[in-house]
């Protein structure tokens, strides 16, 4: 609180209002959750941050994490304390460069405390300093950080920020990334967007990475190990920056002729999603065990487990859709999780199409008719799976079922000009189902609230799309498995 000499008169005590904004009462405790009723606990309230700055060192071989985050934000309410999503051991925290006291509460929330409460609407500078081994800790009993025998990788979704940095942990504050880390000589940093410069001292390298487009929490990615890098650029002039583990064993060739065809399925997929949203595109395969792969913004992360039965340029477009599908685009909630899912799968099958693999019609008669009425598969409804079927395969296969119902609905001409306006519509943003929803009644011109609520919130099987030929697609022994669906259906089945 600032102490002010008060003049005498009434214009200095009117000026004294005007500098000190509200009385104190109205300073209050930002919340410790974004207000997701998913994950309540998930974000914070009271600011949004603009861009993360982390500048990091990492020791492969200890796993000891250690360096500053500088964040910068802004108030949206008058703060007396706000939260941070953090699990590491914080020695100094500075507000506005005053230093502020600090505490670990709940599951992963570092409660700060400025030493001036902070006026709604003004910009915020957080310094955190930090270090810890991020494989000793864990929230909730469990841990996405994944160590490998030569470093670790940061992905996973929806939470792996707080291993690494701290952060307002949800897709709805967005940010751009500088994130700067320095490792042994020798060894590979790979993270977002564009490799800006790497410079070596005194045996440690630094690699300094920049996301200069709004990023999700859960799509900034971190992985140090062995890595060998390449680049190359699409025809349709993004550049691309790929690596690889030099130990992924009998699985390297085939990720690498999955991997290395980036660039040809960027361009690919411009022609239904627009423009490209970001400067730089790729993906990495570290060594890990875990089976999935996560759309990590410009860079995804690939299991090698996802080439364990040869190349897979199928998961490679479910990642790369992700790019306008989730990340230039992201969703405004936990529950918009179709937005993400439902297209980024729905893409997979016009790759199917696109090689003769199976059209995009009869996977979704495939589909529909493998799920017999009594499946559980029908209870989960992909509008609002709920947190505990946010991945489950009801999310990607009824949710592309969806798209294709939206697609008989509209016809191809309005669906196609959808698929292609929705990315610049929301370009860089946060959008709902129910945002979603609007936009194609408007540019279709047609109601869609039955068609939504039948394929997206119902908890049960559709009657068969009027379009469809109901003999076949109510006797699932009449419909053959497309050639595609195999590789399809192991991009979130992996495990
Ligand atoms: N969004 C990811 C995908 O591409 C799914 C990640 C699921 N998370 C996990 N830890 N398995 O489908
Ligand atoms: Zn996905």
């Amino acid at each position: 609180m600032h102490r002010r000499i008060i003049a005498p008169g009434a214009l200095a005590a009117a000026s004294l209002l005007l500098a000190i904004p509200a009385s104190a009462a109205s300073f209050s405790p930002g919340a410790p959750g974004i207000g997701d009723p998913y994950y309540p606990a998930y974000g914070n309230g009271g600011y949004d941050v603009s861009h993360y700055d982390l500048r990091l060192r990492y020791q492969p071989a200890t796993d000891e994490l250690e360096g500053t985050a500088t964040i910068l934000a802004r108030t949206t309410q008058d703060l007396s304390r706000f939260d941070l999503d953090f699990l590491l051991d914080v020695s100094e925290v500075r507000v506005n460069g005053a230093k502020a006291a600090f505490a670990a509460s709940g599951q992963h929330e570092l409660e700060i405390t400025p030493k001036t409460p902070l006026p709604k609407g003004t910009p915020v500078t957080v310094v955190v300093r930090y270090s810890g081994v991020p494989s000793t800790k864990s929230a909730y009993g469990f841990s996405t950080w994944h160590r490998t025998p030569d470093g670790a990788v940061a992905a996973d979704e929806p939470e792996a920020a707080w291993w690494w940095f701290p952060s307002n942990d949800h897709p709805l504050d967005k940010a751009t990334y500088d994130v700067s880390v320095a490792v042994p000589d020798g060894t590979q940093v790979i993270s977002n967007g564009t490799l800006q410069s790497t410079s070596s001292r005194l045996g440690w390298t630094r690699w300094n990475w920049r996301e200069n487009k709004p990023q999700a929490t859960y799509l900034a990615t971190l992985a140090v190990g062995g890595f060998d890098i390449t680049t190359s650029t699409s025809d349709g002039g993004v550049p691309v920056v790929n690596a690889y583990s030099k130990d992924l064993g009998d699985n390297d060739g085939a990720a690498r002729a999955s991997v290395e065809r980036t660039g040809e399925l960027v361009d690919w997929l411009s022609g239904y999603f627009g423009p490209y949203p970001f400067a730089s595109a790729g993906g990495y395969v570290p060594n890990t065990t875990t089976g999935f792969a996560l759309e990590t913004q410009t860079r995804v992360y690939y299991s090698p487990r996802q080439f364990a039965n040869g190349s897979n340029t199928s998961v490679v477009v479910h990642e790369l859709a992700h790019q306008w599908y989730g990340d230039s685009v992201s969703i405004e909630g936990w529950k918009d999780i179709w937005l993400n899912e439902g297209f980024a799968r729905y893409a997979q099958w016009l790759w199917s199409e696109h090689e003769g693999d199976g059209t995009t019609r009869e996977l979704a008669d495939y589909v529909y008719a493998a799920h017999p009425a009594d499946d559980p598969f029908w209870t989960v409804a992909p509008g609002d799976p709920g947190p505990d079927n946010q991945f489950s395969a009801a999310v990607y296969d009824r949710g592309a079922l969806a798209v294709q119902a939206l697609r008989e609905e509209v016809g191809d001409d309005a669906f196609f000009a959808i698929l292609k306006g929705w990315p610049q519509e929301h370009a860089y943003g946060n959008a709902s189902v129910a945002d979603f929803r609007a936009y194609a009644e408007r540019v279709s011109g047609t109601s869609l609230s039955a068609l939504f609520d039948t394929w997206l919130f119902e908890p049960s099987k559709p009657a068969a799309p009027a379009a469809r030929d109901a003999s076949v697609a109510r006797s699932s022994a009449a419909v053959a498995q497309p050639k595609s669906w195999k590789k399809i259906a192991a991009t979130n089945d992996v495990h």
